[in-house]
């Protein structure tokens, strides 16, 4: 049996050597986490619902023009990716006031917020994932202003598309967090969507009944968990064929 080296591994995901320099194998767990580690548990079949629903989407931004770190999918919970120089933020991008928005400023969650906002927050879970200002980014080297700029650009393109997307299948885009990386290529660097976007990293409501469809069921204890990373999946149209009982799937980690 070969053994795959182990680049990084996280709290949903696992990187492994790619089959090729400058390849990764980004491998989905079942495991969740919220508030910083404090919270953990398992969500069945999410690995691979988050696969599926992050090649779809990354596949779609790709063809709309979003530079991204996707390949392929390779198999039920793993997929290919290029391997990027992670840029240590996490960017998210909100137009509905939910979650640590509405905390902060007292805002009841789903007020419209008067354009979309974008917020930086430093990916350090010593730290539990500061916010920061663009000030403390380019300060501290994380980014250059030039980096800054396309990341924004990128942001705003990213949630118009994938706004008018989920709206097409009944589900409203609320907030949604995203990583970028540095690609390196024929002495060029460019920036790529990297991570993976999916309801663990975003908040998505029923346009009709405002029924939330994402993690804030296993952070907030509403039950119905795993139904709603499958109802998302549905609703985009790629559930696996036979449905639930095909997601555990052979586990290909070694
Ligand atoms: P927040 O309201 O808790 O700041 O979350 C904003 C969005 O970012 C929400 O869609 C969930 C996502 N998110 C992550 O993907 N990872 C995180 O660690 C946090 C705190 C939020």
């Amino acid at each position: 049996m070969t053994r795959r080296r182990r680049i990084y591994e996280g709290k949903a995901k696992v990187l492994f050597e790619g089959p090729e320099p400058g390849t990764l194998v980004q491998y989905f767990k079942d495991d969740a986490t919220a508030f910083n580690n404090q919270k953990r548990g398992t969500i069945t079949g999410k690995g691979v619902l988050n696969n599926r629903i992050s090649e779809y989407l990354m596949t779609k931004l790709n063809e709309a023009g979003v530079p991204t770190h996707f390949v392929r999918r390779l198999n039920m919970r793993e997929q290919l990716v290029r391997e990027v120089e992670i840029i240590p933020l996490e960017v998210v991008i909100r137009n509905v006031a939910a979650g640590s928005l509405s905390k902060r400023f007292g805002m009841p969650e789903g007020t419209a917020l008067p354009r979309s906002i974008v917020e930086f927050y430093y990916k350090s879970d010593e730290l539990a994932d500061p916010m920061v200002s663009e000030e403390h980014i380019t300060a501290f080297g994380w980014a250059s202003p030039q980096d800054l700029d396309d990341i924004m650009a990128l942001a705003l393109r990213i949630n118009d598309f994938l706004s008018g997307l989920f709206l097409g299948v009944g589900l409203k885009l609320v907030d949604f967090k995203l990583e970028f990386g540095r690609l390196y290529e024929n002495d060029e660097m460019r920036i790529v969507l990297a991570d993976e976007i999916s309801p663990d990293s975003c908040r998505l409501w029923d346009v009709k009944t405002n029924e939330k469809l994402d993690k804030d069921r296993f952070r907030r204890d509403l039950g119905g968990v795993e139904e709603a990373y499958q109802e998302v999946a549905r609703r985009l149209g790629i559930l696996p064929e036979s449905g639930p009982r095909d997601m555990k799937g052979p586990e290909t980690m070694q």
